[in-house]
């Protein structure tokens, strides 16, 4: 029988792309999420999409007698770790939850593999723990920074956490994913990010400008020193990415302890770059205005994915132009996110 890799949060949207790239290449999965942020209709998408039945089970990564049941029921290989609240700003409101799902919530759950024998973890890392960087592109040798909210400081700790626990016991190989900035989605149109509430990172904020949820889209800050005013990113595409899971599991079953692995494409973009190359593709304008800088905001950061290159055979293959297909293709034909009623999707009309 083939062994399961486990995907905790695989119902959301890194980890529903990952799901998805990895039963492709023939891995068996089993996703772990308590819904919080997500909904069932993504597996339902997933099943449509694989035309397998995807074993899903709803519940937290901090209940360990859940997980010991999971490790006995399963023939568990690895565990590809997403589950996490992700809302910068919600964690300075509320810090203790974010500690708690995800400092503690990881503690629970590599508790519950060492109880059970699993030993190769891929975690979700994010570059928010280089803090402010010197200098750019952004190489894993510069160590890491301050992260400037609770939300940063969680993956910082549980990166440290993850250090010491391989430090203590040759038997963990462990990959710390450090992603830049994740957008796009699978060209499908079937699954993408369908963010609650009002959503706060850029592309979504900007995809529901262009259908119409939101009147206008603000740019926060118009002097940074930058190529235009405006903050540089780097976009990186969910598909590329959720390769980057299926390289790090490989490298990881013969090399035990800790590694740390950027993903993104090493060239940077800023919100107005972002904004035209949307226009130009989409053919939609998007109306705009500034407004002074957001708290905790970075003027540059893109990094140097050398490494991943070197260790992984891993890089970025997918361009700008594809990520805002992509974007906006799930975007339109699920104006409402997963409770839409999918439609299968017209060609996008490219300029
Ligand atoms: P997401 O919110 O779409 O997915 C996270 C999933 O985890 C959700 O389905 C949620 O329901 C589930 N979950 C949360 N707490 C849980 C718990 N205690 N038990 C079980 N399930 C739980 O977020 P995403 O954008 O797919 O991010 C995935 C991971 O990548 C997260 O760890 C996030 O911090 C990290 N990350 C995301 C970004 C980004 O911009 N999206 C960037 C860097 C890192
Ligand atoms: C990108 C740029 C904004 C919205 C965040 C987290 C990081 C990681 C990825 C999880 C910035 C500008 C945005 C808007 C705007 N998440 N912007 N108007 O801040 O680089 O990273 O998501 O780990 O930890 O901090 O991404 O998409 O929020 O912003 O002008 O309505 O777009 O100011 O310059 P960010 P973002």
């Amino acid at each position: 029988m083939r062994k399961t890799t486990l995907i905790t949060g695989g119902a959301g949207y890194i980890g529903s792309h990952t799901a998805l790239a990895l039963i492709n290449a023939g891995h068996k999965v089993l996703v772990l999420d308590n819904l919080c942020n997500s909904c069932r209709e993504c597996i339902r998408r997933l099943e449509q999409l694989t035309l397998t039945r995807v074993d899903f089970i709803k519940g937290d990564i901090r209940d360990p007698v859940l997980l010991d049941d999971i490790f006995s029921r399963y023939d568990i290989e690895a565990v590809v770790h997403f589950a996490s609240l992700k809302s910068v700003e919600e964690s300075v409101r509320k810090p203790l939850d974010y500690y708690a799902n995800n400092v503690a919530g990881t503690l629970d759950l590599c508790q519950a593999m060492a109880r059970n024998n699993v030993f190769q973890l891929v975690f979700s890392s994010s570059a928010t723990v280089y803090g402010e960087p010197s200098h750019t592109p952004i190489a894993e040798d510069v160590g890491t920074g301050k992260p400037v909210n609770p939300y940063g400081r969680t993956k910082l700790m549980i990166e440290e956490l993850l250090t010491d626990l391989c430090d203590s016991d040759p038997r963990w190989s462990i990959g710390l994913l450090r992603y830049f900035n994740p957008i796009g989605a699978h060209e499908s149109g079937m699954i993408g990010e369908d963010p609650r509430g009002r959503p706060n990172n850029l592309l979504p904020c900007l995809t529901q400008v262009a259908i119409g949820r939101i009147p206008e889209l603000t740019v926060y800050g118009s002097d940074y020193p930058t190529v235009d005013g405006t903050c540089v990113r780097d976009y990186i595409h969910v598909v590329d990415l959720a390769i980057g899971h299926l390289k790090a599991l490989q490298v990881l079953q013969h090399n035990n302890g800790i590694h740390f692995w950027n993903l993104g494409t090493g060239v940077g973009y800023s919100v107005l770059q972002i904004i035209h190359s949307f226009e130009d593709i989409t053919g939609i304008s998007i109306p705009y205005r500034f407004a002074p800088r957001r708290l905790g905001d970075i003027a540059k950061c893109w990094a140097d994915p050398g490494k991943a290159g070197r260790e992984l055979g891993w890089s970025a293959q997918r361009g700008l132009e594809q990520m805002i297909t992509d974007t906006w293709r799930w975007q339109s034909c699920n104006p409402q996110g997963y409770q839409s009623s999918f439609k299968i999707p017209a060609p996008v009309a490219v300029k």
